[in-house]
Formats: structure tokens, sequence, C-alpha cells
């Protein structure tokens, strides 16, 4: 089996695509397309390691679909598909169910945040969760992964779970011809300057799909008014913009606006600074505006109008997991002979 480079990255089909989901992973999905093999998955199994409702699910696993094809993913050239479509998912991950250790997700913070005072009510599935997306990426022995800052620990137990399994099976892996161990241990690519887009209302916590504030988050379905009036409303202190990227410094808010518009217009921080540096908020955030208005409304009225195909979307997804099953079979069928399981 040949060793390329290739992306993979998921989303969960969990309602409330963000501004973070956008600047931290689908708009990097896009420009990462041009030079790369990509597959990108909508993690239903992942979402419902926490209850969803059923007719919600399959409309929020079209919504991420739409959003990746709106964004500007060409379906013909890269994969897009959704997770439960592909068993290679669910039977790599018990095999890694079976490799990791406790030790090891005991340190995951996002289990803890997720599961909070409740642990005992959490799922079985939501303390595993971080061996299935180790499994989505080495299912297709993907080496590079584009995510959000908040995803760093669970890239560097898939990187763990990969050295494992190469040590632990080495012998029988050497014996199936591999030299280099079987999986690569995958890249986290996390660049830019919109890695942690923070929450509008607070700039100390994360945006999130889950905030109970709609104010918190502009949404990939937010129409311009709504955006216009959540910037507009965002928190933040009373000073001008520095012309430097260290009088960021302890101002959490001024810093995420920056950061938004620095990657949303593409250029980096200091760029902005240079240009807004000595502005007030109140010039700021119009031109904030405009640009999130600019770049948001054309995704969301394609979203819109694809969301009214859903038989399109559909199509897509099942293209999309019949073209990953083609790359994921062999390397699964290779897993089972390394591991010492039988069978044709
Ligand atoms: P999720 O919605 O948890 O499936 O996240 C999908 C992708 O968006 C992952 O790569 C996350 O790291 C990224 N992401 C989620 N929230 C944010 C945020 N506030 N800022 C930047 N990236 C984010
Ligand atoms: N856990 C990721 C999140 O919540 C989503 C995800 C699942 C993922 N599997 C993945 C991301 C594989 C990258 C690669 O954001």
């Amino acid at each position: 089996m040949e060793r390329k480079e290739r992306v993979f990255s998921g989303v969960q089909p969990t309602g409330n695509l963000h501004l973070g989901n956008y600047l931290g992973a689908i708009k990097r999905f896009v420009n990462l397309q041009k030079e790369h093999d990509c597959l990108y998955c909508v993690v239903d199994l992942h979402a419902i390691t926490v209850w969803q409702d059923p007719d919600v699910l399959a409309h929020n696993i079209r919504e991420v679909a739409a959003a990746f094809i709106a964004s500007g993913i060409d379906p013909k050239k890269q994969i897009i598909f959704n997770q439960s479509q592909v068993s290679g998912h669910a039977e790599l991950a018990w095999i890694f169910n079976c490799v990791a250790r406790m030790g090891w997700l005991n340190r995951m913070t996002q289990f803890k945040e997720k599961a909070g005072k409740h642990k005992e009510n959490a799922s079985v599935g939501l303390f595993a969760y971080p061996n299935l997306m180790a499994a989505d990426i080495l299912l297709y022995r993907a080496t590079h992964v584009p995510v959000g800052e908040d995803q760093k620990q669970h890239l560097e137990l898939a990187r763990d779970i990969a050295q494992k399994f190469n040590n632990d099976f080495a012998k029988s892996i050497e014996k199936a011809g591999f030299e280099e161990g079987f999986f690569p241990l995958p890249e986290p690519l996390i660049a830019g300057p919109a890695t942690r887009v923070m929450s509008l209302r607070d700039g100390s916590k994360k945006m999130s799909k889950s905030d109970p504030s709609v104010m918190s988050r502009i949404t990939l379905t937010d129409s311009p008014d709504e955006i216009a009036k959540k910037v507009r409303k965002a928190r933040t202190d009373p000073d001008a913009l520095p012309s430097e990227k260290k009088g960021l410094e302890g101002r959490p808010e001024a810093s995420n606006l920056v950061g938004i518009y620095a990657a949303l217009s593409d250029r980096d921080t200091q760029d902005v600074l240079a240009e807004f540096g000595g502005a007030q908020f109140s010039t700021f955030k119009p031109a904030l505006v405009d640009l999130a208005v600019e770049k948001l409304a054309p995704i969301n009225s394609e979203m819109k109008k694809l969301m009214g195909e859903a038989g399109e979307i559909d199509a897509i997804l099942n293209e999309g997991a019949q073209r990953a099953r083609e790359i994921a079979d062999p390397i699964m069928r290779k897993v089972k002979e390394v591991v010492g399981f039988i069978g044709a």
C-alpha cells in the first residue's frame, strides 16, 4: 500500500454551525483541497454520543454537507460523506478501544467539560469518543488533519494510538510487509488567526454550538440583519484598537474580533491592525459587519438552496461513502490480518 498525503477532517451534525466552525475548520478545508486529496466527513456517530432527536439529526447531517458544498468544497473532486455509511469507522474504533488506555482517556479535557459533574450519567460513547476520532483518521491512513485548537488533545491521542498499534503489532506488521509501521502519525493542522473563535458575549469562552445565548455566536444560517445585530452587540472594551499585535494582549474581546476580521479577509492580524490601529469599535464594527455579510451571505443562500434539494445532498453523501469505502476497505482488511483475525 503506497504512502501518500491525505487530508481527513470531520464536523459533528449537532446543529448551530457557527463562525468558529467555519473559520477554524470548513474554510480551511476549502483551501486544502487545492493541493491535497481530502475526505470531509459528517460525523454522525460522534453526534449520538449525546442524544439526538432522529428527525433533527437527519436534517443536521444534510446541513453540514450543505455547508461544506456551499463553502466551496467540490464534491466531485473531494470525498464528502457521512460516517455511519462506512462501517469501518465503528469496526476500527472497537479495535482502538482495545488499544487506548483508560488513563489516556481520563485526561481528555473535552470529556470532563461535556460530562460535567454527572460523569456517571454520560454515555460510554462520550468517553470513548476520541478513539472513534482516531479511527476516522487512521481508517484512511490520513496524514493531515485540519481542526480548531479545541481538537489538539484528541489529535495527540490519535497519534498515541497509531504509535501503540504500530508497536503492539510490530511483528505482525512486518510480516504483512510494512516497513515503517502500519499507521502514519497524523499531523494536526491548526493555523491562522481563528483557531479558537471566542463567544461574542464573553471573550473567555469558546464560541460554541451549545451556548444558551444565541447572541454568543454567528451561525451560517443567520441573515445579514442577525449578523449585524450580533456584531453590534458584541462585547468589547472602551479602548481604541492598537496598531501592533502586542496591544491586543489582555484584551480578549478585541483580539477575537480582529482575529475574525483577519480570517474572513484572508489577512494576518498585524495587517488588519495596520489598517485599523487607532480606530474605535464604532468604526471597526461596521467594517466587520460589511465583511462578514459579504463573505457569509453567499454561503447562507447556497446552503438554503441545497437544503431545498435534499435528494441531491443524499446522492452526494451516498456517492462519497462509496468512494470512502473503496479506500477504507483494503486498509481495514489489512488491519484485521495484522490483528490476527481470519476470514475472507
Ligand atoms: P464540532 O462542531 O465540534 O464538530 O467542530 C467542528 C470543527 O470546528 C472542529 O475542527 C473544531 O475544532 C472547530 N471548531 C469548533 N468550535 C470552534 C471555535 N470556537 N473556534 C475555532 N474552531 C472551532
Ligand atoms: N471531534 C471533532 C469535533 O468535535 C470532530 C471529528 C470527529 C473529527 N472525527 C474527526 C475532526 C476526525 C478531525 C478528524 O470537532
